[in-house]
């Protein structure tokens, strides 16, 4: 089916136009039968389909059809493995096209900017470069089978508390460099269909109805070609939200939006171009679902499952490993706590899935060991219950190994609401401890969708993270703590060692409407590596039950001149071990002069299989972004010129390569205001007369002082003194008059081209 976008939309009367821009229901737009435009509808996502046929409740959460569920986006992004990524967003396109879906809500990119943010489960990274990567290769995917997705939630929505009305108090530079990143890349390598709009409010002005969000930044700068819908409910001001750049509400909105739309382009409040264009982009948004399409397409839900599997098994991160994994088979094992029977696999929420078949490690790992099984715990509960921690004691000192299987409870961590703490329930900790009393080969499988404190670390033998892992989570465990499978997860956010410690700690969640972004930049392992603070797991970090060596580093020149825009980077890694495994080598940009700005980024990563023995060479590609920051006096990108290592290696605090390149850049733009300071003149290199004057008054900018001009200060102190003196301080301590000033100000302004 074609749909001729312009001839329909001259058709529209205007009733129709500002009812196409709400929902019908729930899930689905509105159709226009007499100009044959269909419905179509939208599903959550991220990690599986939560479609909903019939009826749903006002919040949207009752059962929907069943669908296979795949790991949670924390543990998605700790496969650091795009092509990985890409291939799930490939099967939920089928599943979504065979369900005659449009477009699938998701992925969330979010940025981790606490661990107590109560979706951080469904979030990527801490790290906006890793969570663009992924998100990228995710609507890639998803894209290629011909249906849509929906980048959620743009942007700074990083908290659940008061998340329909709370204001991100955020700097230009924080959302630039950190939260809007992973959405930019996103836009830019995949070209989504459509973007969600965040609930909160940005600076005071709520997201869906931000001109510079949605017009300036994401249409203008990004080149984004699709349509921005809101998230469930979000719509404020629906006019205004039309007029920044907001062409879908959903849900349905009773009419009453509509209405309004109607009234003021009869009044003149609004633009009916405005309105079109809104339209004319919705059209062409319901013209991609539908075009290429039809019949639907089958999908096979078995080897879904299977996929499901292998992908838990590939996201799954080894913490610690003191020689007691893998598991031997034929082994006498303790299977303790309640996760083992019933694993938390999803979390709560929009993205909770019907799932086909869930499995737990005590069914999956049965025909491969002696397992004694002891609850010790309930998996949904903080309760401390004697009896079952006295037998799980007894059935961990009968067996060769105990593995206890732990995490949070749903009440822990759901959308909806943020965490308290960063503990897991009490009941657990103590039965932790007191099993690695008495069994040192103990092993720790957890289930939580963000981070935990192990006040146990050093007691027990092993710890595997294995996130909310998805439906066929139970097989994944046998795979890896047998051996069969070789983890290869790598940590995409710190493991803090307290609340206390973290970036946000005190300005999280925010008072009275507002969370300060206080700690700007300085997000995760920013964070943690300027204040040089230990952490519990760095970011990036993971074991293996084999072990690599980086061999060598390479760049293709030492010096980035200012033309040029790529560096090439090859990093060799060779597989030491006995076993094949797969590396994530990643690759840091930290710049020699770091005032400022982050001791080192991510701007590299890549998974690599190796058989034992077995040498790579993965090669790199670094563009200027990748050394600039964003400059908020220019509001632009720029890179400061100077010495950069380039080091790479298994993880944030292991970097054993590096080499250095000096990187070329023009003079900072100059602006010229009521600030502008005699050293940031000098230092652009723009001079005109009044300024080659004062220089060589005051001995600055390469003029030898003048010996009457020191007074009682030092040469240094004087000289600081007037690069720090605003230029038109000079009045008062130059000697200048205002008409000198002026005419400096106005011969140093950037020249029209
Ligand atoms: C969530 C979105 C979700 C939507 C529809 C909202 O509450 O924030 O992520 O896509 O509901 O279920």
């Amino acid at each position: 089916m074609k749909l001729d976008v312009e001839g329909i939309l001259s058709r529209m009367t205007l009733e129709e136009k500002a009812a196409l821009c709400s929902g019908a229901d729930f899930w689905k737009t509105k159709a226009i039968e007499r100009l044959g435009v269909p419905a179509v509808m939208v599903t959550d996502g991220p990690h599986g389909l939560r479609k909903q046929e019939g009826e749903s409740d006002h919040l949207g959460l009752n059962q929907s059809v069943r669908a296979v569920c795949y790991p949670s986006g924390a543990g998605l992004a700790s496969s650091f493995d795009t092509a990985l990524i890409r291939k799930l967003g490939e099967t939920l396109g089928e599943t979504a096209a065979g369900e005659k879906v449009h477009t699938l809500l998701g992925p969330a990119v979010n940025i981790k900017r606490s661990p107590l943010c109560g979706r951080n489960f469904e979030y990527l990274s801490e790290d906006p470069w890793l969570a663009g990567e992924m998100a990228a290769a995710y609507v890639q995917g998803v894209q290629s089978r011909g249906v849509g997705t929906s980048v959620k939630h743009f942007a700074a929505n990083n908290q659940e508390s008061e998340r329909m009305s709370v204001s991100a108090e955020v700097s230009e530079r924080a959302l630039r460099e950190i939260y809007l990143t992973a959405f930019e890349k996103t836009v830019r390598q995949a070209q989504p269909w459509t973007l969600m709009c965040a609930y909160n409010r940005i600076n005071g002005t709520y997201c869906c109805e931000n001109p510079w969000l949605l017009d300036q930044l994401l249409r203008r700068e990004w080149g984004f070609d699709g349509i921005v819908m809101t998230d469930w409910g979000a719509m404020n001001d629906r006019c205004r939200a039309l007029a920044a750049g907001l062409e879908l509400e959903m849900p349905a909105s009773g009419g009453e939006n509509d209405k309004k739309i109607v009234e003021q382009v009869k009044s003149g409040a609004l633009d009916e171009a405005v309105l079109d264009e809104a339209v004319r982009r919705l059209l062409c948004w319901i013209a991609k679902g539908i075009d290429p399409r039809e019949p639907a397409q089958s999908y096979d839900r078995q080897a879904q499952h299977e996929f499901a599997r292998e992908a838990a098994g590939r996201t799954a991160v080894l913490l610690k490993n003191e020689g007691v994994l893998p598991l031997k088979k034929g082994a006498k094992l303790a299977f303790i706590g309640g996760f083992a029977e019933h694993p938390r696999y999803q979390g709560g929420g929009s993205s909770h899935i019907n799932s086909v078949r869930v499995t737990n490690a005590l069914e999956s790992c049965a025909s491969l060991a002696e397992i004694e099984y002891a609850e010790g715990f309930a998996a949904d509960a903080d309760e401390s219950d004697s009896e079952k921690l006295r037998a799980a004691v007894e059935a961990a000192q009968r067996a060769e190994c105990a593995v206890i299987f732990a995490g949070l409870p749903d009440s822990y961590e759901s959308e909806g609401y943020d965490r308290t703490r960063l503990d897991l329930p009490a009941c657990q900790n103590e039965l932790i401890a007191a099993v690695a009393a008495v069994q040192p080969n103990t092993v720790v499988v957890l289930h939580n969708g963000s981070p935990v404190t192990m006040p146990w670390l050093d007691k027990v033998a092993a710890v595997l993270e294995m996130y909310l892992g998805g439906e066929a989570v139970g097989e994944a465990e046998a795979d890896l703590l047998f051996g069969a499978v070789n983890p290869s997860g790598r940590l995409a956010e710190t493991f803090p060692l307290r609340l206390e410690d973290t970036p946000a700690f005190l300005n999280f969640p925010g008072s009275g409407k507002k969370v300060t972004y206080g700690e700007g930049i300085y997000v995760g392992y920013r964070w943690y590596d300027a204040r040089k603070m230990a952490v519990l797991f760095p970011f990036g970090y993971g074991l293996s039950y084999t072990t690599f060596a980086y061999t060598g580093i390479e760049l293709d020149r030492n010096r980035l001149a200012m033309g040029e825009n790529q560096l090439t980077v090859r990093v060799r890694v060779k597989n030491t071990g006995t076993r094949s495994g797969r590396e994530t080598v990643q690759l840091y940009v930290r710049p020699e002069d770091h005032h400022d700005r982050p001791v080192q980024e991510l701007k590299g990563f890549a998974k690599v299989a190796l058989e034992p023995g077995e040498e790579k060479e993965v090669v790199f590609h670094l563009d200027r972004r990748s050394f600039s920051v964003y400059d908020e006096r220019i509001h632009d990108w720029y890179l400061p010129a100077g010495r950069y290592e380039i080091c790479a290696g298994p993880h944030s605090r292991a970097l054993p390569l590096c080499a250095a390149v000096e990187a070329e850049s023009a003079p900072r733009p100059l602006v010229v205001d009521e600030t502008t300071t005699l050293g940031e003149i000098l230092d652009s290199g723009r001079r005109c007369a009044g300024i080659d004057a004062v220089a060589k008054t005051f001995g600055i900018g390469g003029e030898e002082p003048s010996g009457e001009q020191l007074g009682a200060g030092t040469n240094q102190m004087m000289q600081e003194m007037m690069r720090g003196m605003p230029l038109r301080r000079l009045v008062t301590f130059g000697g200048m008059c205002w008409e000198q000033i002026e005419q400096i100000e106005k011969e140093l302004q950037p020249k029209e081209d």
